[in-house]
């Protein structure tokens, strides 16, 4: 039977997906790491969903790299997937064409924004370049759009994040994807990145305000996008 892992930050962004897959909750398998694990058998795929959890003291999601590569780490060890998939929300670019609600599939290759290390090859493995999967097929078949996912630790954005995002070309601005990339490369495990976007960056509008008033779009497009995708990687024996 093949293996899908969503890694998702958020619970939001995750209840579409438990829902149509109909996914139950194993709770906080990993304790004392925050993760929740969902999972279940969907066609004959299984599939298991791990968010980051909350934080006990806020009552919030963790979002951002360290729960990221924790969650990623442990879920991938456990689960062995065949493919990974991280699903969020992320930021767009209005000058690279992005619009709020678009879906994104990763291309290339998924890097860091944040890391400024100016020491020759420590600069580019601050960066990361991390593998994942050819999505042009699935970016064809399902009508997404396809960019280079770039992650900081950081809703807002520098000048400085916008001269490695230049040099990188990273246009879909996430806070976790790099960090699932660099814990999938290591176990050799094959990663997509489905991402959509809840805020154009840059725009006059500031970025928490369009974040909170999208999300609710976002993340029903990002199920969509995800339920499309599951079904073709049912379907394809090549995927
Ligand atoms: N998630 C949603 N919007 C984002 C942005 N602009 N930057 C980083 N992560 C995000």
């Amino acid at each position: 039977m093949k293996k899908i892992c969503f890694i998702v930050a958020m619970q939001a962004e995750a209840d579409p997906l438990i829902g149509h897959f109909g996914l139950k909750s194993l709770g906080a398998v990993f304790s004392p790491a925050p993760c929740h694990v969902f999972q279940g058998i969907y066609k004959d795929l299984e599939i298991t969903l791990v968010t980051n959890g909350k934080d006990d003291g806020t009552g919030l999601d963790y979002v951002g790299c360290e729960a990221a590569t924790l969650t990623a780490q442990l879920a991938i060890a456990h689960y062995c997937p065949d493919l990974v998939v991280n699903a969020g929300t992320a930021g767009g670019f209005a000058s690279k064409g992005a619009c709020v609600g678009d879906v994104y599939l990763s291309h290339k290759y998924i890097v860091f924004h944040d890391r400024r290390v100016g020491v020759p090859g420590w600069d580019r493995m601050g960066k990361g370049y991390y593998p994942c999967i050819d999505s042009d097929s699935l970016a064809r078949s399902g009508g997404f759009k396809q960019g280079i996912c770039t992650t900081g630790s950081s809703l807002d954005m520098i000048a400085e994040d916008a001269v490695q995002m230049q040099q990188t070309g990273g246009e879909i601005k996430d806070m976790e994807a790099a960090a699932i990339a660099w814990v999938a490369q290591l176990h050799h495990t094959p990663l997509l990145c489905v991402k959509s976007i809840t805020d154009l960056v840059g725009a006059e509008k500031p970025t928490a305000s369009q974040f909170r008033e999208n999300l609710n779009m976002a993340t029903r497009r990002l199920g969509e996008a995800c339920f499309k995708i599951v079904d073709e990687y049912w379907a394809d024996d090549r995927l």
